[in-house]
């Protein structure tokens, strides 16, 4: 088998350490000595060796406290430690293991015994990380796919939600539209009424004026037209979120092409101007010779709204939102950074779940950034983001060229 890796020797005999150190490099592996546990902990701070070979009687500080020292440190506690020692009582092989040990050699020590050993421990630790990196590489998949799992099936509930809306909301419109006119007639012939009324003797004044009276019928006559345009507003609002939820859910018609995604920016940017001039600085970047990419200029477009809208909106007073555009291998990176008040982690695991909004009513419809994932998706490309709390927010939007 192949030997490689660095190995650190701790020993106080020079003579110990010349025979182990010799018969290691000849065996192949990269050897680093020390003569104590200070000297240990030194040399494991420059670099991080594969394995070590641990003394228990040094000077200044003992294989022991060394070996605590190591397994107490994050970033060491994975390296494994052999102890190599004259102490051959029981007590001291468990007190070794207890502490962390992999493993107990007592002197004096066979070579080729002490070679194998070292072997087993590297391959064990190699096999180790192995698993630990697999572990780490499945996790992140499974989120990601529980991720898109969720955005699949809100997507088609939003389909059915949206569609299943549509309708009545469309009677709604209709009755409010036709309320409204039918009123405006109806107080034409009150007012001839009225007209009437002057002529009526006193006697009939009086009956007129307790029937008016018994049904309340002028403060109702005039709460008509305020409530009629409330109704109005509250349907307008749910058109804008049937739509909002179309927008999220859509199968697309539209057709892809080969377009400057820049472009898209300028346009959002564009749309957007009333909201943030005079009031917060937009600082460009876009690099030279950017490549065009087929896409969905009017979705995209509408992405970039959804973004620079909530920057505008996390940023109370003056403030800046940087944009930068750069090509990254085979990806374009569009980067918007904000100046604003940031978020928490809690927030930015919530901030792509549709419906989910900080602000208050009449605000937002917390559907902006479900809108901009999913079209990110449809282009196959990523999105991401980083926040800090008052310091500001950075989406990062990666997308293939
Ligand atoms: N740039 C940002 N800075 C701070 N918070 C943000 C930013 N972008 C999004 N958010 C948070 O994410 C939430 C969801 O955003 P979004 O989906 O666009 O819905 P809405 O803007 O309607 O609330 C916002 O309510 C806000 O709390
Ligand atoms: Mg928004």
């Amino acid at each position: 088998m192949e030997n490689s890796g660095v190995i650190l020797i701790a020993d106080d005999n020079e003579n110990n350490l010349r025979v182990l150190s010799t018969m290691l490099r000849s065996s192949d592996y990269n050897v680093r000595i020390a003569k104590n546990g200070l000297q240990v902990l030194s040399s494991v701070a420059i670099s991080k060796p594969d394995l070590i070979l641990l003394d228990i009687h040094m000077p200044e500080m003992d294989g022991y406290q060394t070996c605590i020292k190591l397994k107490e440190n994050l970033d060491y506690k994975d390296i494994p430690v052999i102890f190599i020692s004259a102490l051959t009582e029981t007590f001291n092989k468990v007190h070794a293991f207890n502490i962390g040990a992999v493993d107990y050699i007592t002197k004096p020590f066979q070579v080729e015994e002490v070679k194998l050993r070292i072997q087993t421990h590297l391959l064990l630790r190699k096999r180790t990380q192995e698993l630990e990196n697999a572990l780490g590489e499945i996790k992140r998949v499974q989120t990601k796919l529980i991720f898109s799992e969720k955005m699949a099936s809100l997507g088609i509930l939003s389909a059915g939600i949206a569609h299943e809306i549509n309708n009545p909301i469309n009677f709604v419109y209709a009755g409010i539209n036709s309320l409204i006119k039918n009123f405006s007639e109806l107080e034409k012939g009150l007012q001839a009424l009225n007209l009437l009324f002057q002529t009526f003797d006193e006697n009939q004044k009086d009956a007129f004026m307790e029937i008016f009276e018994k049904y309340n019928l002028e403060k109702r006559i005039k709460n008509i037209p305020q409530l009629a345009e409330d109704i109005k507003t509250g349907a307008v609002r749910t058109t804008e979120i049937v739509k909002g939820l179309k927008l999220f859910a859509r199968s697309d018609k539209e057709e892809k092409v080969v377009a400057n995604v820049s472009e898209s920016v300028e346009t959002a940017l564009l749309l957007l101007k009333n909201q943030y001039k005079n009031r917060i600085d937009v600082v460009k970047d876009f690099a030279e010779d950017l490549p065009e990419i087929k896409s969905y200029p009017g979705q995209l477009t509408q992405a970039f709204v959804n973004i620079i809208h909530n920057a505008i909106d996390a940023i109370e007073g003056k403030g800046t939102i940087s944009i930068s555009l750069e090509k990254c291998e085979n990806k374009l990176k569009i980067t918007i950074a904000d100046s604003g008040k940031g978020m928490s982690q809690e927030l930015i695991a919530r901030i792509f779940d549709p419906f989910f909004t900080t602000k208050s009513v009449g605000g937002g419809m917390g559907l902006g950034l479900a809108i901009t994932h999913g079209i990110i998706e449809k282009h196959n490309g990523t999105i991401q983001v980083r926040s800090i709390e008052d310091e500001g927010t950075t989406f990062e939007i990666m997308l293939p060229i």
